[in-house]
């Protein structure tokens, strides 16, 4: 476990470095797996933070597994509500942003029996101590909607481990708040190989070097804050979001994300999406206030957004392809994840 004061976030940035050079070097030797919880549609925030970094690791040549992690959104919430709707709503914005379900493995967790059966072994190889100490998850327990924690809760990132090695995957693409589980489940892993038979991977965590994407509050972007523009909003929707976004008095336009977060994030959506530096996008505003910002964000997000939009209208314009796309996966897992539950049983026997 990572015992650093900064929960070891210098070491896995250079880590980060060392990894994208071997991934260029050799993208065959690579097996991500990646996932989301299917709670709602999906945000800029995940585009920039995340999505966008799968489709450009899938195209470099790295082999790509994608989790509907849809048993985990029962960690802070008693029910699932719309789960189907939410995944196919996932699905389509996986596909829309560019993953391509050809060589990408999409599945969820309720359909793969056999990863789900691994988490019983990986629970006797960590203490409860082990999972006190993490610090994600305590944050999740503080703002839990739910009047108690649940065993789920409290034990999700041993399921995670199963996500991660039933497909033996090596790379997982994470921002730091998922750094402590990716410790835990490099623990399991190096623990089942001492213990029975070396079986597993010790994969490892792949640290994304853009910093996350604040919403136009410039408060944590989330759904349920109302802050975050889905990639699946419409033109309107995404100017009224944009319209209602908070900043500030000074009329003079600069990026400067310590002393002026709101503006700041506003000018770095429209630099990310325009695919230039904020400091630019905030010079060429200038004097324009926050009025001009709103225009340019506006413009440049709609722009940005229109091929995703148009391929994701098309996407659920046919579920069948949807429904399609998740049962081969699923197929896929669930072939992988027998087999390493076989590899499993047989090392825990002999
Ligand atoms: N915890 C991730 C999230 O909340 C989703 C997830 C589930 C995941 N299993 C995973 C991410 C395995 C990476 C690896 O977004």
């Amino acid at each position: 476990m990572e015992t650093t004061p900064d929960g070891g976030l210098r070491a896995a940035e250079d880590r980060a470095r060392e990894l994208e050079e071997r991934i260029a070097a050799e993208p065959g030797a690579f097996r991500i797996l990646t996932g989301d919880r299917p709670t709602g549609p999906l945000h800029l925030g995940h585009y920039f933070g995340t999505l966008a970094n799968r489709v450009r690791l899938q195209r470099a040549g790295v082999e790509l597994f994608v989790l509907v992690a849809d048993y985990q959104v029962l960690t802070d919430r008693d029910v699932a509500e719309r789960l189907d709707e939410h995944v196919e709503g996932l699905v389509a914005d996986y596909l829309a942003a560019g993953i391509d379900p050809s060589t990408a493995t999409i599945f969820r967790h309720s359909a793969v029996p056999a990863l789900n059966q691994l988490m019983l072994p990986f629970l006797s190889l960590v203490s409860i101590a082990e999972l006190n100490r993490n610090p994600t998850v305590k944050d999740e327990i503080a703002s839990s909607r739910q009047a108690s924690v649940s065993g789920l809760m409290f034990t999700y990132p041993v399921h995670q481990a199963a996500d991660i090695l039933f497909c033996k995957a090596n790379l997982v693409p994470v921002g730091k708040d998922q750094l402590p589980h990716q410790e835990i489940t490099r623990t399991i892993a190096r623990r089942f190989n001492e213990r029975y038979a070396p079986v597993f991977p010790v994969p490892d965590a792949l640290l994304s070097a853009a910093p996350s994407l604040l919403g136009t509050d410039g408060q944590k972007m989330s759904k349920s804050r109302g802050n975050a523009i889905a990639l699946s909003a419409g033109p309107d929707e995404t100017a009224r979001l944009i319209r209602r976004a908070v900043t500030d008095d000074d009329r003079h336009i600069t990026y400067a994300p310590d002393t002026r977060p709101q503006v700041s994030t506003l000018v770095r959506i429209a630099a990310l999406c325009q695919d230039r530096d904020p400091h630019a996008v905030a010079a060429e505003i200038a004097d324009g206030g926050a009025a001009a910002l709103k225009k340019v964000v506006t413009d440049s997000v709609n722009e940005f957004l229109r091929p995703i939009r148009a391929r994701r209208a098309e996407l659920t314009a046919d579920r069948t392809h949807l429904r399609r796309v998740l049962a081969e996966g699923e197929k896929r897992a669930n072939a992988i994840a027998d087999r390493t539950l076989e590899e499993v049983r047989a090392a825990m026997a002999s």
